[in-house]
């Protein structure tokens, strides 16, 4: 077998600092190959942009893009999040963005729990569309437009998705996440789509949630989930609700799938830069090291992906945890302690 080629894009603030710990992690499990590029705010203080014309050409001759975070204090966030993870994920048609939430034992919370957040990645509330106009109107009477756009195959494509992933759950249960009371056109179709694409899946069972419940379900009933399928701006809330309820931010992995297999796809923990803790060696990596064990499975090692993910748990089990968990230990500590139990 080859190496995996595998390129690493650290970014900024804790971004490095969990890239690393993901990065040792995955060299102690599998034959990997990695190149390293310093796009992110950095880069565009230097460049005037966050990644060169040509990345995407050099990021397409790889297994697989593992990527830490974005976000500077020195640079407006849609200039980061569009120029560079906005950008990957679109480019690459990265349309489907699995959000496991793991619930640990150790952490006083049930680990029966475990659900499955399926958001829309290329379309929806991101698409990019609007604008601003102040001419003609003077200061105090700005307006500015941000349009969603909902397509029938990339509600299709994406509820699909979701259906399979729960065939292969014990559970086999899919609920959709909408907002159709208020957002009369845009979740109408996606509602009208996820009926349509049930009848392909009888032996799935399906329940359709109002986001706003939904919110409240993940807190009141969430031995109710199992796969929750929801647009990009809801799936986006709701990863961070999910691994706030099983502990912390910094325990949530994610992969942002190109499921045609056309381009590569990104790796990465849920959460972003976190400016409050960097550079103090004490963010939780195991998010991060989660979105590794992700990146096994993706290119055919779920052997692998899930003897990290055991040694996750045996390490969170045994006491070894970062303040965010409650415990006093450093990234690196919980690193070394993920690799000894691997
Ligand atoms: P954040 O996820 O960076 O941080 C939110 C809170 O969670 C902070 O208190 C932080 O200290 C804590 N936290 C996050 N990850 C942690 C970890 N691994 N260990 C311990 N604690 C952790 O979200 P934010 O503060 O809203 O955003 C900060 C910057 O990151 C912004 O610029 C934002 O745009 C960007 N961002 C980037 C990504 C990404 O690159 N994928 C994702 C989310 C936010
Ligand atoms: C995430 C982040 C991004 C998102 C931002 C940084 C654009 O919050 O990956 O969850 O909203 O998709
Ligand atoms: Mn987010």
């Amino acid at each position: 077998m080859p190496p995996l080629k595998i390129a690493a894009i650290p970014g900024d603030g804790i971004g490095g600092e969990v890239l690393e710990a993901g990065l040792r992690v995955l060299q102690a499990v599998a034959d990997i190959e990695v190149t390293t590029y310093p796009w992110g705010s950095d880069y565009y203080l230097a460049h005037g942009e966050m990644l060169p014309g040509d990345a995407l050409t050099t990021l397409q001759r790889f297994d697989a893009i593992y990527f830490g975070a974005v976000g500077s204090r020195e640079v407006a966030d849609h200039i980061t999040l569009w120029g560079l993870r906005l950008k990957i994920c679109q480019g690459f048609d990265q349309w489907a963005n699995v959000r496991p939430v793991k619930f640990y034992e150790g952490l006083n919370r049930d680990p029966s729990l475990d659900w499955i957040v399926v958001r829309e990645n290329s379309e929806g509330e991101y698409a990019g569309l609007g604008g601003r106009q102040l001419s003609a109107r003077g200061p105090g009477n700005e307006v500015a437009i941000q349009t969603s756009l909902f397509t029938e195959k990339g509600c299709e494509r994406i509820i699909r998705f979701a259906f399979e992933l729960a065939r292969t759950r014990p559970r086999k249960h899919l609920t959709s996440v909408t907002k159709s009371n208020a957002q009369q056109y845009a979740m109408v179709l996606w509602d009208e789509v996820f009926q349509r694409t049930s009848r392909d899946y009888p032996d799935v069972t399906t329940d359709s949630e109002l986001v706003d419940a939904m919110a409240a379900r993940f807190v009141l009933r969430p031995q109710t989930l199992d796969v929750v399928v929801a647009s990009n701006l809801h799936g986006d809330i709701l990863s961070d609700l999910g691994s706030a309820l099983a502990g912390s931010l910094g325990l949530a992995a994610s992969a942002n799938l190109n499921p045609d297999r056309v381009h590569p796809s990104m790796f990465e923990p849920v959460h972003g830069s976190a400016p409050d803790i960097a550079g103090q060696g004490i963010a939780n990596p195991l998010g991060a090291i989660g979105s590794g064990a992700l990146l096994l499975d993706h290119l055919g090692r779920p052997d692998l992906g899930n003897r990290v993910r055991a040694a996750i748990a045996a390490t969170i089990k045994d006491g070894i945890r970062t303040r965010d968990l409650g415990g006093s230990h450093s990234t690196v500590d919980v690193t070394l302690a993920v690799i000894v139990r691997l």
